[in-house]
């Protein structure tokens, strides 16, 4: 183990399209966090992939300093080094890490790469001292759908994933087609709370109530069939030339079917596994929809984690608070250490399908 036993660390985030940066305290709080989110894709309707990474390089020597002086202390008065290597872009990951790599060889410090939905586990963890396992976890962002058993920090077993769109995914798709802004989730939402989700209804993809716990269709999600069927509905709507009043009730019949389909999985793991509680991570953990029913279902006393909007979407403090995790653990970046679009999870076990140590990983 190199450095204090207790740590100041300094978190940076690159792997998409948020520049954040954060000061970790050695017990875990947090002295300075900045997160600057980029308006340059807004009139594209997506992530352009070349300009986040030009983007971070403008910013995130600006991002860091800010950081900083909030937790008034200097690049000096850092111990350890935390960087989202992957997955994610790999011209913005390779920002963040050549930053890091850079500052830390500078200063003599170590650094430690950071499994960008590992920092998400550990997110609700910075507001709530409870948010510890064993819990089940449901994972939902941009580029990922995963459905883990956590016993411990860093073992996780894979109980489901997503066979194509993630959750995230499926929420910008389905908003750049009712014709609201990226990011699609808040708008999605919005939109919704005024529709009513039963005037249409929209497919549940990979949830019938027969299956069983060994079927491997039991935990997995599949969006990309609920993504067509807006499109259908949209297209039918359009047509007749009612889109326009008919587009609360799509979004809220679209948030419905998602919400029903991570639910009810995530409610299956409880089952089978024995878990008391359930902590949700990821930008599309934001939904107060996702939230609430989840709540709802669970009933019997089990507690539901997950953070405020602020921690739940990209940030640098959950990935300064997973690094000082594999810190602990004594494990540092080599100097020959770089990004990966394709980061294996680390401690990532898949029982049910090859038993190998890791899963591909969607990147958007
Ligand atoms: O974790 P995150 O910030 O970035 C990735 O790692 O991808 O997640 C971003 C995703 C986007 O797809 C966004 O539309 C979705 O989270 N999101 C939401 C909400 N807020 C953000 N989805 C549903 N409801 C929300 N309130
Ligand atoms: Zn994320």
């Amino acid at each position: 183990m190199t450095g204090p036993a207790a740590p100041l660390v300094l978190g940076i985030e690159t792997s998409c399209d948020e520049t954040s940066a954060a000061v970790l305290s050695g017990d875990h709080r947090i002295l300075g966090h900045v997160v600057l989110s980029q308006d340059v894709h807004l009139v594209y309707g997506g992530v352009v992939p070349e300009l986040a990474a030009r983007a971070h390089l403008q910013k995130v020597d600006a991002v860091v300093d800010e950081a900083l002086s909030q937790a008034g202390v200097g690049l000096r008065d850092i111990d350890l080094f935390g960087v989202t290597a992957g997955p994610g872009l790999i011209g913005a990951l390779l920002v963040g890490v050549c930053w890091t790599k850079a500052a830390a060889y500078g200063l003599g410090r170590p650094w430690v790469r950071v499994h960008h939905m590992e920092a998400h586990l550990f997110a609700p963890s910075l507001e709530d001292a409870q948010a510890e396992p064993p819990f089940v976890a449901l994972l939902v962002s941009g580029g990922h759908t995963l459905l883990l058993h956590v016993p411990a920090w860093g073992e996780y077993e894979l109980l489901g994933q997503t066979r194509d769109d993630a959750a995230g995914e499926a929420y910008d798709k389905v908003a750049k087609l009712l014709g609201l802004p990226y990011p699609g989730g808040p708008h999605i939402e919005r939109t919704a709370a005024s529709g009513d989700p039963t005037r249409h209804r929209l497919p549940r993809p990979m949830l019938t109530r027969k299956q069983a716990p060994d079927d491997d269709e039991y935990y997995d999600f599949s969006f990309s069939g609920l993504k067509t069927a807006v499109v259908e509905l949209v297209r039918t709507l359009t047509a007749d030339g009612t889109l326009e009043q008919e587009r609360a009730h799509v979004a809220a019949a679209f948030q419905a079917a998602t919400v029903d389909v991570l639910a009810t999985k995530t409610l299956r793991a409880v089952e089978q596994t024995g878990c008391a509680s359930v902590l949700l991570g990821g930008g599309v953990s934001a939904n107060r929809g996702l939230r609430a029913e989840i709540s709802v279902r669970l009933k019997g006393g089990g507690r539901v984690f997950y953070s405020s909007p602020r921690l739940a979407l990209d940030n640098g403090a959950m990935v300064a608070r997973a690094a000082r995790f594999r810190f602990d653990r004594g494990e540092l970046a080599s100097s020959d250490g770089s990004a990966s679009a394709t980061l294996p999870f680390p401690g990532l076990r898949d029982p049910l399908r090859s038993g190998s140590g890791s899963i591909p990983m969607f990147s958007r």
